[in-house]
């Protein structure tokens, strides 16, 4: 029932006021996992109301756990004996479903995880979590759509390069390496933010490990840890995604609970658009006062512009003044959003990993259709900015990753409604 499942915008609104930002889905997500590392209750704040927390809720109480889930904040009472398999009906639904690889290998010495579903952005290998579990010597493969590890007399530290720093395998692996015997060293490892507070998290669990926010990470395996207390990091993809929203629709947004340290790249390049963007006490307010300058960007691991807002910078350099470059370096099918945006009007040519924008000075409302998280973001960003009405259908999509987006919009004066 996916296509009754949509956002119905009226475009034509600046953007003005405040929102707040609530915990990072894909920091949250990764806590939970790793909270399967120690018996007992630990604690998770700052939690958003998203649909993919409670798959994963789903998935932990499968795995044995208990998950109490109250306001913004959720216990996992975690217990000595767990499961070992994440079931596809779950993990189909999530990427980050692959996350309890690590610390199941790590705590029980087997798992089985089916080979995750998710957004359809590119082919998403598991290469190199299989392969940095193996180092740490595990005996893992792939079989009946599972990924099958197992290490029965536990794991011993090791150096690991990665080919490329992909966030969920240095998540896999800092999760399994936290109990291992003896020194990991992961070279080229991902400096997201999501991952340091990952690393925090494990830290206050009485891991220990340093190099966090670098691309070298040492961790030294400890015998046992210990529950804990931990509040979630700001979602930076909703703030730039706000950030986007102002200049987009000519606004002033004052984002609050933000962390514009996290954003940097992104919020440097709204300046050169022409924004006009301020940290304040809480967060970063983004204003803009003309028709945004198109600029151009490139996606890279951070601290590179995001992959995960390309949408939006499609999206914005559409109807920007001028013509730009865009380049997709992570994930190759991004650029699947494409073809609605052009729907809408807008003049895109995509070549390889490469996409070239020529703004026009208003797009034109359309049905389209949401593929991913970010691309429903991007076409209903597009869409406050189209003459007319808009639908994007699966919104389902945007459910994952933005809570309450249709009314937190309507709160800054869009016409948007759900149905
Ligand atoms: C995470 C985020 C996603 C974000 C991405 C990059 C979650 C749930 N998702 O995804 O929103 O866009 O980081 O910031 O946190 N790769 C391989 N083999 C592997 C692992 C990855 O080839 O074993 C490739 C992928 O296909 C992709 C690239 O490496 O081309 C980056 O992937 P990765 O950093 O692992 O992204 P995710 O952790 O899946």
């Amino acid at each position: 029932m996916a296509s009754l499942d949509r956002f119905r915008v009226t475009g034509g609104a600046h953007l003005r006021g405040d929102v707040s930002i609530t915990g990072a889905k894909n920091s949250v997500l990764k806590l939970m996992a790793a909270s399967l590392l120690a018996v007992g209750k630990t604690t998770i704040t700052n939690v958003p109301e998203i649909a993919d927390v409670e798959i994963m809720s789903e998935l932990l109480t499968r795995l044995g756990c208990t998950v109490v889930h109250s306001k913004d904040s959720l216990t996992i009472d975690v217990p000595e004996m767990l499961g070992h398999r994440a079931d596809y009906d779950l993990v189909r639904k999530m990427r980050a479903s692959i996350n309890v690889l690590g610390p199941l290998v790590a705590r029980i010495g087997s798992a089985e995880v089916a080979l995750p579903g998710g957004d359809a952005i590119g082919s998403r290998g598991l290469d190199f979590h299989i392969k940095g579990l193996e180092s740490l010597g595990a005996k893992a493969h792939i079989e009946h759509g599972y990924v099958i590890a197992e290490a029965p007399h536990g794991l011993t530290g090791t150096r690991i390069e990665l080919d490329f720093p992909s966030v969920g395998a240095t998540e896999n692996i800092m999760t399994a390496a936290v109990l291992a015997s003896g020194e990991t060293i992961i070279d080229n490892a991902a400096r997201e933010p999501d991952l340091v507070d990952l690393g925090e998290f494990l830290v206050s669990m009485g891991a220990q490990i340093s190099g966090l926010g670098s691309p070298l990470i040492t961790i030294t395996g400890v015998k046992k840890l210990k529950p804990t207390s931990h509040a979630t990091i700001p979602d930076r993809i909703i703030t730039g995604t706000w950030a986007f929203a102002a200049v987009m629709t000519q606004g002033d947004i004052t984002i609050h609970g933000a962390r514009a340290q996290d954003l940097e790249l992104p919020l440097e390049k709204l300046a050169s658009a022409g924004a006009i963007v301020t940290t304040t006490a809480d967060g970063v307010r983004v204003r803009m006062d003309s028709r945004p300058q198109a600029i151009d960007v490139a996606t890279l691991p951070y601290p590179g512009f995001p992959t995960d807002l390309l949408p939006m910078v499609i999206a914005l350099n559409a109807i920007a003044e001028g013509n730009s470059l865009v380049t997709e370096n992570v994930f190759e099918s991004r650029f699947m959003f494409v073809n609605e945006l052009i729907r809408l009007g807008a003049q895109v040519s995509v070549d390889g990993h490469h996409a070239s924008i020529d703004g026009v000075l208003e797009l034109s409302g359309a049905p389209v259709e949401a593929t991913d998280i970010r691309a429903g973001a991007g076409l209903i960003l597009a869409a406050l900015v189209s003459e007319g009405e808009t639908t994007i259908d699966g919104a389902f999509h945007v459910d994952r990753g933005y809570p309450n987006f249709a009314e937190q919009l309507c709160s800054l004066g869009a016409k948007v409604s759900r149905e």
